[in-house]
């Protein structure tokens, strides 16, 4: 049964091959000084970075740069982007790059007034926001995150060992975001396939919890069954834009809160990932591969129903003949070859992490109780070390 919630996103989007074109038309809406935020350059390789600035000069905007947004954007980042704001006295910031630019650029736009530190207040402490906020807008190049059309805005801080994504309410989401998938032509293929897995396991957080017979379920594994096909293709043929466009819309629906609505929701996945990255710096996207499948192998008895029902919704095993367990292993098993053949790392070594790691990264695992089982430290442990083969 779904239970009562409410339901608005705030965020416009314009997607498309010209979706760029509404750009100057949005930021006519805010004021003069505008933060342009972006990563390590690839914007400036690909030619977007020279589109936008045209825009934003045609638009009389001035232009306050803020470069070198790292992949897992650090706390340090965060306090120079702040300092930029304030001198530059910014009305507005405009994201263009990945998740990290645009989680960055929300984790910016709540703190750049905030009279105290951000990190202890919007990470360690988890409150709300009660000051001014400098509105955001992005233009996506990686996709993934879902951070164009959600509250997320995770950070890292690498001197306390922990990664945490602070989800903030409708006033932080973007403005709006531009979406064209022939930017996310040039990624890498490391990148793009982590960004799929990112959608993937979205999903998967959202899907693994609770049993009732649910609209949402339905749309999930219509998302899943989207992003499996146009993966495949995307791998092969990555200038394919029907199969890039699939997958850039489908991230967006997986984590913009829409799917989650009504249900309760696990997020283990990502509390393990998150803990592996604080350590690592590993991709986002691989984390999450690498930690899959022993928690879910280890949490499948716990939530049976739902992991058949997903090897048959999903992955089109055959029931017949087979036990609960064995097409619920099937499902695994069908979704272990997929994560193979498009490349994912599989283990949490490959990402760097060592064994006298292992106590650390537990320590670090933020325990979720949406999910099938609510798991020990002890749990975590075992599910780290087996992750590791
Ligand atoms: O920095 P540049 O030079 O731009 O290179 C980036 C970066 O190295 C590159 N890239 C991006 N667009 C490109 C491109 N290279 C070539 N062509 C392009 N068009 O890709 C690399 C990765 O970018 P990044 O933004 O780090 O990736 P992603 O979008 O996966 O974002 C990851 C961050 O988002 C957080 C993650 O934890 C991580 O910090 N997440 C945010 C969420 C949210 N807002 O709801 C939820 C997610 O679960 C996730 O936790
Ligand atoms: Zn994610």
């Amino acid at each position: 049964m779904l239970g009562n919630f409410s339901y608005s996103n705030p965020t416009k989007l314009y997607f498309g091959e010209d979706a760029l074109d509404n750009l100057s038309t949005e930021l006519q809406k805010y004021g003069k000084n505008v933060l342009l935020v972006y990563g390590g350059g690839s914007i400036k390789k690909n030619g977007i970075y020279d589109k936008v600035v045209a825009i934003l000069n045609d638009c009389g905007k001035t232009i306050i740069e803020d470069a070198g947004v790292m992949p897992n954007p650090t706390v340090e980042k965060l306090y120079e982007g702040c300092e930029r704001a304030r001198a530059g006295k910014a009305d507005f910031i405009l994201a263009v790059g990945g998740g990290s630019v645009c989680d960055y650029a929300k984790a910016v736009s709540v703190s750049v007034h905030c009279k105290e530190d951000p990190w202890d207040r919007y990470y360690l402490r988890m409150e709300d926001v009660d000051n001014e906020i400098v509105p955001v807008g992005c233009v996506l190049t990686m996709v993934g995150t879902g951070s164009e059309m959600n509250g997320g805005a995770v950070i890292t801080n690498h001197r306390q060992k922990l990664k945490i994504g602070h989800v903030f309410g409708d006033n932080v989401f973007p403005k709006f975001s531009i979406l064209n998938p022939v930017y996310t032509y040039t990624l890498p293929k490391y990148q793009m396939v982590a960004g799929i897995y990112d959608i993937f396991n979205h999903i998967c957080e959202q899907y693994f919890s609770g049993e009732d017979d649910n609209t949402s379920d339905y749309i999930m594994e219509g998302l899943m069954k989207s992003v499996v096909h146009s993966s495949h293709i995307a791998v092969e043929n990555p200038t394919d834009y029907e199969a890039r466009s699939n997958i850039m819309w489908a991230a967006t629906w997986a984590l913009n809160t829409l799917v989650a609505k009504g249900k309760t929701t696990d997020w283990m996945v990502h509390m393990l990932g998150q803990s592996v990255g604080a350590y690592t710096d590993a991709t986002h996207g691989m984390t999450l591969a690498a930690v899959s499948l022993p928690y879910y192998r280890y949490i499948m008895p716990y939530g049976l129903e739902k992991f058949k029902r997903f090897a048959v919704n999903v992955w089109n095993v055959q029931p017949n003949g087979k036990t609960d367990e064995e097409v619920a292993l099937d499902g695994l098993a069908e979704m272990e070859n997929w994560m193979k053949e498009i490349g994912l790392v599989m283990n949490i070594t490959d990402l760097g992490v060592t064994e006298d790691m292992i106590d650390g990264i537990t320590e670090g695992t933020f325990v979720m109780d949406g999910g099938y089982k609510v798991l020990t430290k002890d749990e975590i442990k075992s599910i780290l070390k087996e992750s590791m083969r």
